[in-house]
């Protein structure tokens, strides 16, 4: 679906825009995402999963009105995890009905404003939310949707920090030690609450199955525990997002279709052993849908060759649009994109414009030799978790993202400008 294109000069497109004149027209940094990719990935997560389940698109990944819009016409649904990401939501005209609401410490006012608002259902993440919940909910005199997190136990290969469903962490409630089954009974004896069903979330940027294929045989086995003891069957799993991208070539993801191929069989075949009726599947991918969507777009500002180590070559962001280096080791690549060069390759880092030494956007890479001030690079695969994670550190400004189709473009995001900064400092 990628519309990325190189001309005979060197100087890559996509959406029909070359980036020099994206850089010219924009400015850099700036994030170039591609809006037909974007449609083309969520629907094809739509029609892998057909009627029978629902895709629900992780807003923290990356959520603006415009791309809540995208969701609305491509049929998909939306997690929000903050006050912030539903009102962007609701701001958008994103029916309700269709807005999960998560987190694992939802302020009553964020509950209320979710509540009120009609949203389809609230993901209970403790014990104290559940009661929480409930009162809210009859206190404005509703009946609220809910899913409970549980944590299965196991164990997703993925970064520490994004890896959920092994025990010692924060997010849902244990399967282990009947704590679920407890979350569940308590659930259902609330006049506010609806439970409609059970979520499990293992991790992010997973490539292998088997982790979803025990989550699902484990979110299952509670569901039949709980029609054995309360003779209810919960129409309704969600199973989380975590899909990998491939940020290198060495990364080889699964498609949406084998996603939903394995997990609806895993599902189908696990209520058929237990004479469960097949519960609805929703499933929340982020990072699969918009990762590989954009690209940062840099100009290179200094170029630093240090005697028998590496040369660092110097954007003009860093650490501010791309924390995912830093922060989880993240591999990225890069590439010169304004012209060619045959210059022989070097071996560089790419590093932000920040006051410190961790400020790596590349850690790695080969560039040409030949690279210069002025020249363009791009770091392709930011389309998640890099703008809806970025900072103001050093009161540096967050770049636009810009979307690209059909020959035009359009900020979707506009950069932040001093005003914008300054406006928030009432001192
Ligand atoms: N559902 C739930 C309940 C989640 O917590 C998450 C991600 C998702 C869905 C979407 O996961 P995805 O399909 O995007 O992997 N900042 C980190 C990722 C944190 C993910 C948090 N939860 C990163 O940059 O890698």
């Amino acid at each position: 679906a990628h519309t990325v294109r190189r001309d005979e000069d060197g100087v890559v497109s996509v959406g029909g825009r070359t980036v020099t004149e994206l850089a010219e027209e924009f400015g850099t940094p700036a994030y170039i995402l591609d809006e037909s990719d974007f449609r083309a990935r969520a629907r094809a997560w739509r029609t892998a999963f057909g009627t029978d389940a629902d895709v629900f698109y992780a807003g923290k990944a990356f959520l603006s009105r415009a791309v809540v819009r995208w969701l609305d016409e491509e049929g998909l649904n939306l997690d929000v995890c903050s006050g912030g990401e539903l009102a962007t939501a609701l701001s958008a005209g994103m029916d309700p009905a269709r807005i999960a609401f998560h987190g694992n410490n939802k302020s009553v006012e964020e509950i209320t404003r979710a509540v009120e608002a009609g949203v389809g259902r609230i993901v209970l993440d403790s014990f104290q939310e559940i009661a929480r919940v409930a009162h809210i909910a009859q206190g404005l005199g509703k009946r609220q949707r809910v899913q409970i997190r549980i944590t299965v136990g196991v164990e997703a290969h993925t970064h520490e920090f994004i890896a959920t469903a092994h025990e010692d962490q924060k997010f849902g409630i244990p399967l282990a030690g009947g704590q679920a089954a407890e979350a569940v009974r308590r659930a259902l004896t609330l006049d506010g609450l609806e439970l409609i069903g059970i979520h499990s979330h293992i991790g992010s940027q997973i490539f292998d199955m088997s982790g979803f294929e025990v989550a699902a045989h484990r979110v299952v086995g509670l569901l039949k525990d709980i029609r054995d003891e309360h003779g209810v069957e919960l129409p309704e799993i969600d199973l989380g997002g975590g899909l990998g991208i491939a940020y290198t070539s060495s990364d080889d993801p699964r498609e949406p279709h084998e996603i939903a191929k394995a997990l609806t069989e895993i599902v189908t075949r696990e209520c058929e052993a237990a004479r469960l009726r097949v519960p609805r599947v929703s499933v929340e991918p982020g990072r699969a849908i918009v990762g590989p969507t954009a690209f940062t777009l840099y100009e290179v500002g200094t170029v630093k060759p240090l005697d028998g180590l590496r040369t660092y070559v110097s954007v003009d962001g860093g650490m501010s649009d791309n924390i995912r280096t830093a922060l989880y080791d993240a591999e990225y690549s890069v590439a010169l994109v304004s012209r060619t060069s045959d210059a022989e390759p070097m071996l560089t880092r790419v590093v932000g414009k920040h006051c410190e030494s961790g400020d790596i956007v590349v850690k790695d890479a080969f560039l040409p030799a030949d690279l210069a001030p002025g020249d363009l690079i791009a770091v392709p695969a930011t389309g998640a978790y890099c703008r809806s994670m970025a900072s103001n550190y050093n009161h540096v400004l967050r770049p636009p993202v810009v979307a690209v189709g059909d020959g035009e473009a359009r900020v979707i995001v506009r950069r932040e400008t001093e005003e914008d900064l300054l406006r928030l400092d009432v001192g």
